[in-house]
């Protein structure tokens, strides 16, 4: 939370008041501490811009509905962003990447002699739509499944051993129309089998009690006839968007080469409007283009917002792997604000992927410790947009509260539930890091001679999140 600074400079400094300006004196040679008062002016010509309000609307306008990948709720998205960084004066650019994607089905059905049972769809099963009578073949190992005829028949397999994507295999080649596979253990089965295969047929798991309830009838001779319907499945080529707006540096002669990104992701999983994750991020960055649009700076600050991050890192993989080196190079930082808003989760942590510091989060550390009188946590975490930036070898962190709310990938991920005052701090920590490092150099106060610049120890302020 924000702390008051102000006891912070009474403790330190006294104030001369010069034509209705409050200067800090201080006796000597500033010490560090002094010298972090000194920056607070600078501080509030970002600070005093930021308008919480419309970081708080904009997320109540993109959490009207979720915006899975590839979806048109998520190209609608898409287009809001473009237009509010044009609004704000940028020119936008909407860079469009292709993945190889899967759609889940909308109806998954499944009787036995009649009765409905409530079958999960395995991630990737194609669409199909059978009849025949089931048969029960263990595991569905090589070994298990040699010299047996399954044509015509759907396969009812445990879970364990080998992969659910061996097991329809198997069970496709010796013949199987359709797939069953059942639990060994409590609770119902989230599969996925991994990728798209020709060989694949359409695959659903039940319950362990379910299983075995239909293996004890088998047993007792009964003819168990299946009816297995998987509609609306489908993969293919699928195109999202990344959203890209940069704030040049303000004259060429103070241009000093580098590039600071400010990194959000817009989509959100089915189901979860999204208003945490991931509207809070791409609310924030677009309120920090608006208010870094007219200052001055000698870096370019890179405003993006990523599509398909829920699906690992789609677009922020791509954005970075389509950068020549040469403007890799040019990249000081990452900051990459994701789920900045919620009431719920606990304190800010920055992490980067590794749990070390890195330029990131010292600049926030410094920051937060100028702003609140103390620095935002040090932890480690992957998980989002900040790692293809890392794995290139830039500093990069992740901005989050830890540990997280409970409405999660939740369709209670809604606008009840952000804390305005937790964009705020999150907003001003992030905007002064970033206007530390790009602002023109000659508006920082000179280092002392021999000053140790502030440091703090890494260890004392990091904490593994616990995610
Ligand atoms: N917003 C989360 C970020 C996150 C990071 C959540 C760390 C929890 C811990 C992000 O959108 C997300 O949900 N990430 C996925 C992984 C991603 C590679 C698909 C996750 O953590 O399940
Ligand atoms: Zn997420």
């Amino acid at each position: 939370m924000r702390k008051n600074s102000k006891i912070l400079s009474i403790a330190l400094a006294t104030s001369l008041i010069l034509g209705g300006l409050s200067v800090p004196v201080f006796a000597q040679q500033p010490t560090t501490a002094q010298q972090q008062i000194l920056k607070e002016p600078l501080d509030n010509k970002v600070i005093n811009q930021i308008d919480v309000d419309n970081i708080y609307n904009t997320i109540d306008y993109l959490q009207q509905t979720p915006r899975v990948a590839s979806t048109p709720e998520e190209y609608a998205a898409v287009q809001f962003i473009e237009e509010q960084f044009e609004s704000y004066g940028y020119e936008a650019e909407v860079q469009e990447f292709e993945y190889f994607g899967y759609t889940a089905p909308h109806t998954v059905e499944l009787t036995t002699n009649g009765i409905s049972l409530d079958p999960r769809a395995f991630t990737y099963t194609p669409s199909g739509d059978v009849q025949a009578p089931l048969e029960y073949v263990g595991l569905a190992t090589e070994e298990e499944l040699e010299g047996k005829d399954l044509n015509d028949k759907i396969a009812l397999i445990q879970r364990g051993s080998n992969s659910f994507t061996e097991k329809v295999i198997n069970a496709a080649e010796k013949g199987a129309v359709g797939v069953i596979i059942f639990n060994n253990t409590d609770g119902v089965i989230n599969g996925t089998l991994g990728t798209t295969d020709v060989r694949y047929v359409p695959a659903v798991s039940i319950t362990q009690a379910q299983g075995n309830d239909l293996v004890t009838k088998l047993n007792n001779g009964e003819t168990v006839t299946v009816s297995l319907k998987v509609l609306g499945a489908s993969a293919g080529l699928r195109s999202s968007h990344n959203v890209i707006a940069s704030k040049k540096p303000t004259n060429k002669k103070k241009d000093n080469g580098n590039v600071i990104t400010v990194t959000s992701h817009h989509d959100s999983v089915p189901g979860a409007p999204g208003a945490n994750d991931n509207a809070s991020g791409t609310a924030m960055v677009l309120e920090l283009a608006r208010v870094f649009k007219n200052l001055p700076t000698d870096t370019e600050i890179r405003f993006i917002t990523f599509g398909a991050e829920e699906l690992g890192l789609i677009g922020s993989r791509h954005y970075v792997a389509n950068l020549p080196q040469a403007e890799l190079d040019r990249i000081a930082a990452n900051f990459n604000l994701d789920m900045v808003g919620s009431r719920d989760a606990g304190d800010l942590v920055v992490n980067t992927v590794d749990g070390q510091p890195n330029l990131v989060t010292e600049l926030t550390q410094a920051s937060s410790l100028r702003l609140n009188g103390e620095p935002t946590r040090l932890g480690r975490s992957g998980s989002s947009d900040h790692v293809p930036f890392a794995e290139a070898g830039i500093p990069a962190a992740l901005f989050i509260h830890s540990p997280l709310e409970p409405w999660y990938h939740t369709p209670q991920d809604t606008i009840d539930k952000i804390s305005k005052e937790k964009l705020e701090d999150v907003a001003q920590i992030v905007s002064t890091a970033v206007y530390d490092y790009a602002r023109f150099d000659n508006q920082t106060p000179k280092q002392p001679q021999n000053s140790n610049k502030q440091q703090f120890p890494a260890q004392m302020y990091f904490e593994e999140s616990i995610q």
